[in-house]
């Protein structure tokens, strides 16, 4: 469940239990051990958790022998609460905690990871694949409870990021995507440490490798010369996700963003005038406590002059722990967090209709995914989705693709070859 950071630590996971001989089973219940990889950032997150507990709970029921683990952010410290409400859970370990994992693993004899989870080779034979570079957040923004389940920023050190991409390009990668709850603040705990510029830089040199993405940036920390680096270094996608979370000076400061609304501008005009094709995406909470329509009215006039090529939208949901969840109540209708998330989605529809459309009779170099039917489909350097007819079989390659469509989600087009 959960984020991209989750889906790299599951992908971890499976693949060192894979390295002890297990094997992996279609059907749950058939499974010895069952590890649920958890996301709690907002209640309807929380609520598949707790329904996924509950199914568990009967299927171990029928099969007393199953062992069952537990990961990711629903994991709090305190671990005896929570032994003690699910009981039929053998083992709780927060995300990325290594030794509790690997303890559990030998107590059960199942094995031993041999070395830190924070080196498992978390590359698959896929195509693109995501590298955690900086685990936790410092932030605190007063709605996530992320910091509270996934503690201070740790960044891994550069030799090990670049050998695990090395390592992914021989199994077939051309693709890596570096993951972070703030990934501008890589770096800034590592004795001699470069920063995520500097990190880049190393990454761009290896052979093979074609493209570079990395997520999430904090508007306050996007410094400049992390700008230029991905101006001037070719494997680098131009295609930044800024969250933006809220057009309203008074709500940012209540959300502790720390930067205004007009800070976030200049940024993006900042990035824009270095980077011209840059893609843009961001995300968005409406209904946060006491938002008023005025307030709502703001985020929606920036979200229509910024332009943005992907726009994530989220109701406010209540966290517990959060300084909001203890400091605000929770006091928009959920109709009108509703009506908000659906105006704004409207809204971009509208903008991505424009935006696409003038893409349309442009060549586009697309790093070519897979099949879909009859389609084969990819992306472009600034992330668009495409999908393209042609003979050949295209799966990894660069292709050059005539775009002849578009809509507001893809873009359609033919190969020149
Ligand atoms: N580190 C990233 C994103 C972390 S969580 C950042 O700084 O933006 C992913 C997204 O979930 C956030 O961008 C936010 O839009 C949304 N989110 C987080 N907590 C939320 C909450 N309590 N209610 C609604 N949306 C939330
Ligand atoms: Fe949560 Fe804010 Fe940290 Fe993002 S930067 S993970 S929204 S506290
Ligand atoms: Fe969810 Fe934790 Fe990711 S709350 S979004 S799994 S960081």
């Amino acid at each position: 469940m959960g984020c991209q950071m989750n889906k790299a630590e599951s992908t971890g996971l499976a693949r060192h239990l894979a390295s002890m001989g297990l094997e992996s089973v279609k059907d749950i219940k058939e499974a010895d051990i069952v590890i649920l990889n958890t996301c709690v950032v907002r209640q309807n997150a929380e609520d598949k958790v707790d329904g996924m507990l509950g199914y568990l709970k009967g299927i171990k029921h029928a099969k007393p022998e199953m062992r069952i683990a537990v990961t990711g952010c629903f994991v709090t410290d305190d671990l005896r609460a929570l032994n003690k409400s699910f009981p039929h859970i053998n083992h709780f370990f927060k995300p990325g905690e290594s030794h509790s994992f690997d303890d559990w693993l030998l107590s059960e004899s199942i094995g031993s990871l041999h070395g830190s989870l924070e080196k498992l080779p978390l590359s698959s034979s896929s195509l693109s694949v995501y590298i955690p570079i900086i685990q936790g957040c410092n932030n605190y923004c007063s709605y996530c409870i992320v910091p509270y389940r996934r503690g201070r920023e740790r960044s891994r050190a550069p030799e090990d990021i670049v050998e695990e991409a090395e390592r992914a390009v021989e199994e077939g990668a051309r693709e890596i995507i570096l993951l972070g709850q703030n990934v501008n603040s890589y770096g800034k705990d590592l004795v001699n440490g470069t920063g995520l510029g500097g990190l880049l830089t190393l990454l761009n040199h290896i052979e093979g490798l074609l493209r570079i993405r990395f997520l999430t940036n904090h508007p306050k920390d996007m410094s400049l010369d992390l700008i230029k680096s991905v101006a001037s270094l070719d494997k680098v996608c131009h295609h930044f996700c800024v969250p933006l979370q809220a057009g309203d000076d008074l709500i940012l400061k209540a959300m502790h963003r720390q930067y205004t609304c007009n800070d976030y501008r200049s940024l993006i005009r900042q990035i824009r005038q270095m980077i011209p094709d840059i893609a843009l995406s961001t995300d968005i909470i409406v209904g946060f406590p006491g938002e008023s329509e005025d307030q709502f009215e703001n985020t929606f006039k920036v979200v229509e002059e910024l332009r943005f090529d992907a726009v994530h939208i989220a109701a406010y949901s209540t966290r517990s722990q959060t300084y909001a969840s203890e400091h605000f109540p929770d006091d928009v209708l959920s109709e009108v967090k509703m009506q908000r998330l659906r105006r704004l989605e409207g809204l971009q529809k509208e903008i991505l209709t424009e935006i696409n459309q003038q893409l349309v009779g442009q060549r586009m170099e697309i790093l070519v995914e897979g099949k879909k039917g009859d389609k084969w489909f990819g992306r472009t350097f600034s992330d668009k989705l495409v999908f393209f007819t042609g003979s050949r079989n295209y799966a990894g390659q660069l292709v050059s693709i005539h775009i002849e469509s578009a809509s507001p989600w893809s873009l359609q087009g033919a190969s020149f070859i």
